[in-house]
């Protein structure tokens, strides 16, 4: 695992969206996996603005989400669908019929999820996964011991994560009980992973999914199985990192990656 330190919250998103155009600059209709949450939302911002300048194309690019509330419609602003729209979608040139969310609505969870994952191997699978994590060491919306070969299923929301989510709705009583999620071994599939955190409120979920064991109780542990993940973190985020030193070290001494 590559741990990326940036001195704030702009630094990180920029150097995560670098990763992106990174991917896109080799693979034009490469498969994104996209994540919500307040986090990205810096990253975004960003590769809209590369778009916008013409510095980034994403008109054969195909997308998949990780997760959606479970009976939140599209056009609910609280649903990972709006924010998609919202802060994403709707600002740059991916084609509609490419784009994949998890359906909060649908009348069979199970036949669902079976879709999804199998339109996910349809298209070759996710290139690039975004990720953010929870104050729990979530991933998605895989909670405290989920397994971690699990794939895209219903998973209830640990208390934690209504508490932490419970500032976009108006009572706590709004925030939905389920979600749909890709699980941890879906995430396990995509070729590279990308994690993104910053704040003092993700320091411990950092410091146990990066040096902490790997366990089902911080399913975000589970990156340390994979051949290409990178952590990008601010400051803040990192400071219950007890290598620091190390991977600024190892990120200082990196060849830069040759310009396509
Ligand atoms: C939700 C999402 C996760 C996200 C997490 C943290 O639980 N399902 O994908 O990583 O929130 O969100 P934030 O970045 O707002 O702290």
């Amino acid at each position: 695992m590559e741990v990326v330190i940036k001195r704030d919250y702009d630094q990180m998103s920029k150097a995560a969206a670098q990763l992106v155009v990174d991917v896109l600059n080799t693979k034009p209709n490469a498969v994104l996996g996209m994540a919500t949450g307040s986090t990205p939302l810096g990253l975004y911002q960003e590769l809209v603005r590369l778009h916008q300048a013409g510095q980034v194309d994403f008109s054969r690019v195909t997308t998949f989400n990780l997760d959606e509330y479970v009976g939140l419609p599209a056009n609910h602003p609280q649903s990972y669908h709006y924010f998609m729209d919202e802060h994403f979608f709707r600002h740059v040139n991916i084609p509609r019929h490419n784009i994949n969310i998890p359906s909060g609505t649908t009348s069979n969870y199970p036949a669902f999820c079976q879709w999804y994952e199998g339109r996910i191997a349809e298209c070759g699978g996710i290139d690039l996964q975004i990720l953010g994590i929870g104050s729990d060491g979530h991933i998605a919306f895989n909670e405290p011991g989920s397994s971690l070969s699990s794939r895209t299923r219903l998973k209830t929301l640990s208390k934690q994560t209504i508490d932490d989510n419970a500032r976009f709705f108006e009572r706590r009583e709004d925030v939905p009980v389920y979600a749909i999620t890709m699980g941890v071994g879906t995430i396990l599939d995509a070729r590279k992973l990308v994690l993104v955190a910053s704040g003092k409120t993700k320091a411990k979920a950092i410091a146990q999914a990066v040096e902490g064991p790997v366990t089902s109780m911080v399913t975000a542990s589970a990156l340390q199985l994979h051949r290409d993940a990178t952590v990008i973190v601010d400051a803040d985020a990192a400071a219950g990192l007890t290598m620091r030193d190390y991977y600024e070290f190892i990120y200082a001494a990196k060849p830069a990656a040759p310009k396509s």
